[in-house]
């Protein structure tokens, strides 16, 4: 088995910013052009208004993100993942713990994952988030949950990436991922979101890394708002990291993007085992498919697990077709289906 997340160095148009106008007009064309716009306006009323619709709604609306409560479902996920010649990265779903008890239960679910992982003889790694395993309760239990985990995954050959989450956790993040690091555990990768107008300077000297754009809604004093200057941020910044001999996990679903990532490892004449694409669960799975048959490494973000609430309203929040999605499920709730 290949543990791809290892090899190196360890083997190691969303809707315009335009104000919307709806005009109404009778021909087909008139309405052709004002049904998106509606819908459009919609998505983003419904997106604001996501904490407020009802959990069980959300639950059923974000089911294709999420393998599902326990580890079987997460396996079965990784095991078809597999099959079809994808990688996977399991994240024990956690962010909401509130106790040191609950953070060491979390890192406790990992060493399951890890060794189930082992038994069942799939190729995957892990994703973990400090929160969970108690950055926010206690700096040491975190970084103690942190090594115990990457110490396990070490020994078992298996990569684990350490997530990153919004800008209160960033440096700390970064500081722990260098402290694994400087301890010698080369199976752990840090992330860096292209929206965090630091980011091309953290990119300096890591040499593991998955580059995405950043879900967090974080001030313009310290991030790019603005849609394609993120993107434009996120081409330098994987510009760098290729030049500088890094092993990238190219997290992005945004078409441009995908190109742009191509044309990059194309001219830095990468190999395939050099770089990865990385998807999350559900997510354009199509586009997915048609990278892995170009034979490119494609590793897709499994979660699991109870705590499941935080990550679906961020799911849902990106989804560009979420309005229409909230008003099917609101109809077939009104049926009784
Ligand atoms: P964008 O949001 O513009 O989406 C591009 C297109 O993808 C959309 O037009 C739509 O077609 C489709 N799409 C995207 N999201 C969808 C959804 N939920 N449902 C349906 N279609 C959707 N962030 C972070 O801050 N810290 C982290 O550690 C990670 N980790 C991470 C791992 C992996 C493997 C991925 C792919 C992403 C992350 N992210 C993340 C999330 C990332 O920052 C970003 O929020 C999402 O990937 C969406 O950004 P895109 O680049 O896909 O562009």
């Amino acid at each position: 088995m290949s543990h791809s997340e290892l090899s190196e160095p360890y083997a190691a148009e969303r809707e315009s910013s335009r104000p919307l106008v709806v005009i109404r007009r009778r021909s087909g064309t008139g309405l052709r052009r004002t049904i998106p716009r509606v819908l459009a306006l919609l998505d983003r009323a419904i997106v604001r208004l996501l904490p407020a619709v009802p959990r069980p709604v959300v639950q059923r609306l974000s089911s294709r993100y999420i393998a599902g409560p326990n580890l079987e479902d997460a396996l079965r996920v990784v095991r078809e993942l597999n099959a079809q010649g994808k990688l996977a990265t399991i994240d024990v779903l956690g962010e909401e713990v509130s106790s040191d008890d609950e953070a060491r239960a979390i890192a406790g679910q990992y060493h399951d994952v890890l060794a189930e992982l082992d038994a069942a003889g799939l190729d995957a790694g892990v994703s973990v988030k400090l929160t969970a395993l108690g950055l926010e309760l206690d700096h040491d239990l975190c970084r103690d949950n942190l090594e115990a985990v990457v110490r396990d995954a070490a020994a078992r050959g298996r990569f684990v990436r350490i997530d990153m989450e919004d800008s209160s956790t960033t440096e700390r993040t970064l500081q722990l991922y260098r402290l694994m690091r400087d301890e010698g555990y080369a199976n752990v990768g840090a992330v860096l979101q292209a929206y965090m107008r630091r980011t091309l300077e953290d990119a300096s000297g890591i040499d593991n890394v998955r580059l995405c754009k950043g879900i967090y809604v974080e001030p313009y004093s310290i991030a790019y708002r603005d849609f394609d200057e993120v993107r434009a941020n996120y081409v330098r910044t994987l510009e760098q990291l290729v030049a500088q001999g890094a092993y990238v996990g190219i997290a992005t679903h945004d078409e441009y993007l995908i190109e742009q990532a191509l044309r990059v490892v194309r001219a830095a004449g990468l190999s395939h085992d050099q770089y990865e694409f990385q998807m999350l669960l559900g997510v354009r799975p199509e586009r997915g498919d048609a990278l892995v048959a170009d034979g490119h490494r494609l590793r897709i973000y499994v979660p699991f697990g109870t705590h499941w609430y935080e990550y679906s309203l961020r799911r849902l929040q990106e989804n560009p077709k979420i309005a229409g999605y909230v008003a099917g499920d609101t109809v077939r709730g009104l049926l009784g289906r």
